[in-house]
């Protein structure tokens, strides 16, 4: 009787006996800890240089490494999106990608195919354009020596490794860099000009598919003509009335480069106004050290107040206008112009031994770059950009 009870029960219980163990037979497998689901393991290659040098649209992509040789399966080919690689049969590959888009990577391995969805890490991307005072002119990545001439990242531009948006983005992890500044550049001709700086950086915007991160931007000092304020004052000719025009036209040339960096969506410009050549470690004009030539004191202080001062005025007031972050550099240059004794600035001799020309002279040197950038790093802390 116990016996049948019991045969009873079995036969009420059967479907259920069979579901469990069906469902041990399905999931058992899937449990175990012998067979990590199947997962890419994804790294960027060492990038050689920091900050890489961004100047063609090929320059945007990264090289990634997708490997699946922790599984220890055999593959049989990768696709990329939808284009086959079918001869490699690697377990790790190394592809470029863009980070403009995600990427479908899928792999053939011991008879199934998996895939995943590979977005490339977004780089902080900055870029510098406008003149020589961006540019680094004055120091050259290497000195010139007895046997060679001075090299530069750049030799028609004069750009520089030394220069302070070089060493800002060096300071910045995993960043990249395009560097347009150009020695002698103005608005018309250099940054609007066809194929000029903004134009190459239009190409980049459109391959990458986003702005730069930030912009480096110095103007203004070639298109009020710094080197004929030089000039003049050295043949004692009155610069007030001459130079009325060039501001207003000036101030409209800044605005024709707001506009288009507006079009261009860079929400982050960084603007510099122009370093102090003329004082001394009194904070004093000085023109008795010789690095003027014959121009009289009167002079460089009239030079000083009516043309440095208010070109930095009037680069202070678009920046407002613009929304742009002004990194300010009169403390820096307060008592370190060339005739002061702690000088930041190069002079016309120094720049004749490092480069093998004249045209470094009055430029920032490669320790004004140095505090520079670090000016520049301190305010994209305050503002929170890196
Ligand atoms: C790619 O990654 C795999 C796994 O980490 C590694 O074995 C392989 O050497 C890497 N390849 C390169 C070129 O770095
Ligand atoms: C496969 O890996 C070997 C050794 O790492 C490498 O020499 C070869 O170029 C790779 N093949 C492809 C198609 O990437
Ligand atoms: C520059 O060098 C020349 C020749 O070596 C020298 O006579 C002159 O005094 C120097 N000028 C300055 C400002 O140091």
């Amino acid at each position: 009787m116990l016996a049948f009870l019991y045969f009873v029960q079995m036969l009420i219980n059967l479907p259920k006996m069979l579901v469990l163990s069906w469902n041990n037979m399905i999931f058992l497998p899937q449990q175990s800890p012998l067979e990590p689901p199947l997962s890419f393991r994804i790294s960027t290659l060492p990038i050689t240089n920091n900050p890489q040098l961004w100047a063609t649209p090929l320059d945007l992509l990264q090289k990634i490494n997708i490997s699946i040789c922790h599984h220890k399966k055999s593959v049989d080919w990768w696709r990329l999106d939808d284009q086959n690689l079918a001869e490699n049969k690697n377990c790790s590959q190394i592809f470029e990608l863009s980070s403009k888009k995600s990427h479908l990577v899928t792999v053939k391995i011991d008879g199934d195919e998996y895939s995943e969805v590979v977005n490339v890490p977004k780089k902080f991307w900055l870029a510098a354009i406008g003149d020589s005072f961006s540019s680094g002119q004055g120091n050259p990545n290497i000195e010139k020596t007895d046997g060679k001439p001075a090299e530069w990242l750049n030799e028609p531009c004069h750009r520089s490794t030394k220069a302070f948006p070089y060493l800002v983005s060096q300071k910045i992890p995993y960043s990249s860099l395009t560097f347009l500044s150009c020695s002698g550049a103005t608005v018309e001709n250099g940054i609007l000009s066809k194929n000029g700086q903004l134009d190459s950086l239009e190409s980049l915007i459109s391959a990458s598919g986003a702005p730069p991160d930030a912009l480096f931007l110095t103007i203004g000092g070639n298109d009020i003509g710094f080197t004929d304020v030089i000039s003049l004052i050295q043949r004692d000719k009155n610069i007030d009335d001459r130079f009325d025009m060039r501001f207003f036209f000036v101030s409209h040339q800044i605005d024709r480069v707001a506009w288009k960096l507006k079009e261009l969506k860079i929400q982050r410009v960084v603007v510099m106004d122009y370093y102090d050549i003329t004082k001394n470690e009194n904070g004093k004009v000085d023109a008795s050290c010789g690095a003027f030539g014959q121009v009289s004191l009167s002079n460089l202080q009239l030079a000083e107040r009516k043309i440095l001062q208010r070109l930095n005025t009037l680069i202070r007031r678009k920046a407002k206008e613009h929304g742009w972050i002004m990194v300010d550099t009169r403390e820096l240059f307060r008592t370190r112009g060339i005739c002061s004794r702690d000088s930041l600035i190069r002079s016309k001799n120094e720049s004749l031994l490092i480069q093998g020309n004249e045209y470094g002279s009055f430029h920032p040197n490669q320790e004004a770059h140095r505090l520079i950038s670090e000016e520049v790093l301190k305010t994209f802390r305050r503002i929170q950009v890196v």
